[in-house]
C-alpha cells in the first residue's frame, strides 16, 4: 500500500497520541510528555513516554518507538493496512487508493519543495548582497534583528524580470517547476516566462513541517500596485489551509498552551523577536474553517487579534460566524482588540512583550463577542421587540452543531437576556421584612394584577390556578429554573400531577442538563408527563395569563413567574402556619394556643380573600364562587 506521506501525516495529525495510548495505558502528564508503564515489556517504574507534539512514543526501557499507527499495530496485532483502515475509520477519513500517477506526483511534489528551498536560499543571499542593501536597510529600520531575519528566512527579490529565472537555470532547475510553484509567470501568449516577484522583501511561507511552499512579497517601492503580493494557489500551496509561521508556532504553542492569530506577517515576526513565538497569521484572507481546525490542534482557545477600529470589529464578527457551527466541548476562540492605531508589530516594538500579554489576558471569550454582535444597538423595550431579539438569538445559536455546546449557549444567552432586560428589582425595607431574608422577590403586583386567573372556574381553590400557571410557565420557559431552582424544589402542590412535573424539571436542572424547551418537552413526553401539560394547555381559564405560554418573551415569563411565585409562597406559608396552629391547639387547648390559632386562621382567610378579590372571586361560606 503506497500511501502518500501527506495522507499519513494528516491521519496522524488527527489524533492526539496520548489519547489513543491513554485508552490502554495509564499516563501521567509531565511537561511536554506523558509517561506510563510500557505496554511492550514488563516494568514496575514507568519508562514509556508519549510526546504529543512530535506524535511518537518511546520506551527508555525496551526501546519501543513509533507513531499512533505503530501503536495500534503493535498493541492490537494489526497489519499496517488494517491499522490505517481502523484509524482512518475512527476520524472519518477515506483511505486513498494511490495510482501510479499519484506516486509520480508525490515524487514531483517532493522535488517542488526542493525547488522552493533553493529559491528561498537564493532570495536570502540577495538580501545580504549589495543588490539587497536597500531592502535590508528598510527591514532593519523596522526594528528586526539579524537573528530574526535569519530565523524567518527573509530575503529579497531583485528588481529584474529574469534574475530568479537565470539563477535557477544555472542550477539546472526546470523552468516548468518554477512556473508550477508560481515563482515564474508564463504568459498565455507563449512569451518568455518572467519572475513573479520583483523588488520585494520576501517572506517564505512554510507548511506544517517547515518546508517552503510559497512566498509573500512586500513591496518596497511606493509605486507598487499591491503592498503584499502572495504566491498563487499551487500544487504545494493552498492559502486557506496554511498558516504563516505554522511550523515554529506549533512547538511554542504546545509549551504555553496558547496560540495567537494576528493579521500580518510583520506582526508575527515582531512578536517572535520579543519572545512571543506562538503567533501565526492567515495569508491575506479571512480565517477559514480549515485554519480554525488547525488552530484547535495547537490550543483549545486560540486568541484572535484584531484592529480596534470598525473594520477590525467586522473582521472579528466574521470569525465568530465562521467558528460558531464548529464549536465543540472545550474548543473555542478568544478575541483581543488592539488599541486604536496600533497593530501587534507597532505595539510590541513600542511597549514590549508585556503589553501584548496583558491584552491576551483580557481577551474576550467567543460567547461575549457573539452576545455583543447580536445585541449591540438593538432596541428591546417592548415584548414584541424582545421576542424579535430572542428569535434572532436562538436562530443564530441553532447553527452550533454540537448539541451539548448548543444547549449551554442557549442557557447562557437566556441568562444574559434576564440580566439585560429584567425590570429593576425592588428591594424595599417592607419587602425584606415580609420575605424574612433569603432570595427576595418583587411583590405580587403589576403584571398579575391584570391577569384572569381561573376566572371562569367556580368552586375550585384559587391556588389551583396559581399552581398550574407556575408549572406551565416552567414547562414552557424551563430556563427560569436556573434562577429559581431552590424555590421551585420547595413548592408544595395540591393539584394532582404537578408534583411529578415539578420533580421532573428539578431533576433535569440538578443534573446540569440543558434546559431548553425542546429538550425538556422531550423529557416530559418520555416520562408520560406531557399529557398533564396538554390538559392544562387546553384549559381556557389559564389562557389569559400570556406570560405562561411559549410565545411570551423569556424576560416577561420570568417577571410573571416571580410575581406568581411570591404570591403563592405567601399563601402557602400562611396556610402552613394556620394548619400548624390548628394542630397545636388540638394537641394542647390552652388559651394561648387558641389565640394563635384564631390569628393564624384570620391571616390565611384574609390572604385568600385578597387573592379571590383580585381575580373576581368572593368568599362565600368558606368556598369561592365566581361572580
Ligand atoms: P497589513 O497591511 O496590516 O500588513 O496587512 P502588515 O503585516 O502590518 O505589514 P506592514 O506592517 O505594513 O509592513 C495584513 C496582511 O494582509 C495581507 C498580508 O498577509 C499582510 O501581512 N495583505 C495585505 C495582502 O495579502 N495584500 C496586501 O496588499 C495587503
Ligand atoms: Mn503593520
Amino acid at each position: 500500500m503506497a500511501l502518500s506521506p501527506q495522507f499519513l501525516d494528516e491521519l496522524k495529525h488527527r489524533f492526539t497520541l496520548s489519547d489513543v495510548v491513554g485508552r490502554s495505558v495509564k499516563l501521567v502528564r509531565r511537561g511536554r510528555e506523558s509517561t506510563g508503564l510500557c505496554p511492550f515489556h514488563n516494568e514496575k517504574t514507568p519508562s514509556f513516554t508519549v510526546n504529543d507534539q512530535k506524535g511518537f512514543y518511546h520506551c527508555f526501557g525496551c526501546g519501543a518507538h513509533g507513531s499512533v499507527i505503530d501503536f495500534v499495530m503493535n498493541t492490537q496485532g494489526m497489519t499496517f493496512p488494517e491499522a490505517i483502515e481502523t484509524l482512518a475509520g475512527e476520524v472519518g477519513m477515506e483511505v486513498p487508493k494511490p495510482s501510479r500517477e499519484e506516486v509520480e506526483r508525490q515524487k514531483e511534489r517532493a522535488s517542488l519543495t526542493e525547488v522552493m528551498e533553493a529559491v528561498a536560499q537564493w532570495y536570502q543571499t540577495q538580501l545580504r548582497s549589495q543588490i539587497g542593501k536597500g531592502a535590508l536597510d528598510y527591514i532593519k529600520g523596522r526594528g528586526l534583528s539579524n537573528e530574526t531575519l535569519t530565523r524567518f528566512g527573509l530575503g529579497y527579490a531583485p528588481s529584474s524580470r529574469t534574475a530568479l529565472k537565470d539563477a535557477m537555470a544555472a542550477r539546472d532547475i526546470e523552468e516548468d517547476q518554477l512556473v508550477e510553484t508560481g515563482m515564474l509567470i508564463k504568459p498565455e501568449d507563449g512569451g518568455a516566462a518572467y519572475d513573479r516577484f520583483r523588488d520585494r522583501l520576501m517572506f517564505p511561507i512554510t507548511d506544517r513541517q517547515g518546508r517552503v511552499i510559497a512566498f509573500g512579497g512586500r513591496a518596497l517601492s511606493k509605486d507598487a500596485k499591491a503592498k503584499y503580493l502572495n504566491s498563487p494557489e499551487t500544487t504545494l500551496f493552498h492559502k486557506g489551509a496554511t498558516l504563516y509561521n505554522w511550523a515554529n508556532a506549533r512547538a511554542a504553542s504546545y509549551d504555553v498552551g496558547q496560540v495567537l492569530v494576528v493579521e500580518g506577517y510583520m506582526d508575527v515576526i515582531a512578536l517572535a523577536q520579543f519572545g512571543i513565538d506562538y503567533a501565526v497569521a492567515p495569508l491575506g484572507t479571512a480565517l477559514t474553517e480549515e485554519q480554525i481546525s488547525h488552530l484547535w490542534h495547537m490550543a483549545d482557545e486560540p486568541i484572535l487579534s484584531f484592529d480596534g477600529d470598525n473594520a477590525g470589529q467586522r473582521a472579528a464578527g466574521r470569525a465568530v460566524e465562521r467558528a460558531l457551527p464548529m464549536l465543540r466541548p472545550g474548543k473555542s476562540l478568544r478575541f483581543m482588540m488592539m488599541p486604536p492605531g496600533d497593530d501587534p508589530d507597532s505595539l510590541v516594538q513600542r511597549e514590549g512583550r508585556g503589553s501584548i500579554e496583558a491584552l491576551i489576558d483580557e481577551a474576550d471569550p467567543l460567547v461575549s463577542m457573539l452576545w455583543n454582535n447580536l445585541t449591540t444597538g438593538v432596541q428591546a423595550d417592548t415584548p414584541e421587540r424582545r421576542a424579535g431579539l430572542e428569535k434572532k438569538i436562538f436562530t443564530k445559536l441553532a447553527e452550533i452543531q454540537d448539541e451539548n455546546v448548543k444547549g449551554l449557549y442557549q442557557r447562557d444567552f437566556r441568562n444574559r437576556l434576564f440580566e439585560q432586560f429584567r425590570p429593576p428589582r425592588r428591594n424595599t425595607q417592607r419587602n425584606r421584612m415580609q420575605r424574612g431574608g433569603g432570595k427576595r422577590l418583587a411583590p405580587a403586583t403589576g403584571l398579575l394584577a391584570s391577569t384572569k386567573l381561573g376566572r371562569i372556574k367556580t368552586g375550585a381553590a384559587v391556588t389551583d390556578s396559581i399552581q398550574q400557571l407556575l408549572v406551565l410557565t416552567l414547562v414552557h420557559h424551563p430556563e427560569i429554573m436556573v434562577r429559581h431552582e431552590e424555590e421551585v424544589a420547595g413548592l408544595v402542590f395540591t393539584v394532582p400531577g404537578l408534583d411529578e412535573l415539578r420533580n421532573a424539571l428539578v431533576e433535569k436542572a440538578a443534573f446540569g442538563e440543558t434546559l431548553d424547551r425542546e429538550a425538556v418537552h422531550a423529557h416530559l413526553e418520555g416520562s408520560g408527563l406531557m399529557d398533564i401539560v396538554r390538559k392544562m394547555s387546553a384549559d381556557g381559564s389559564l389562557k389569559g395569563d400570556w406570560f405562561a405560554w411559549p410565545e411570551a418573551a423569556l424576560s416577561d415569563a420570568l417577571t410573571g413567574f416571580e410575581h406568581l411565585l411570591s404570591r403563592y409562597q405567601h399563601i402557602t406559608a400562611a396556610k402552613e402556619a394556620y394548619e400548624q396552629a390548628e394542630a397545636d391547639y388540638a394537641a394542647d387547648m390552652t388559651d394561648e394556643n387558641h389565640a394563635r390559632f384564631v390569628a393564624a386562621q384570620a391571616t390565611y382567610r384574609a390572604l385568600e380573600e385578597k387573592e379571590a378579590d383580585k381575580e373576581g372571586y368572593r368568599l362565600e361560606s368558606g368556598r369561592f364562587s365566581f361572580i
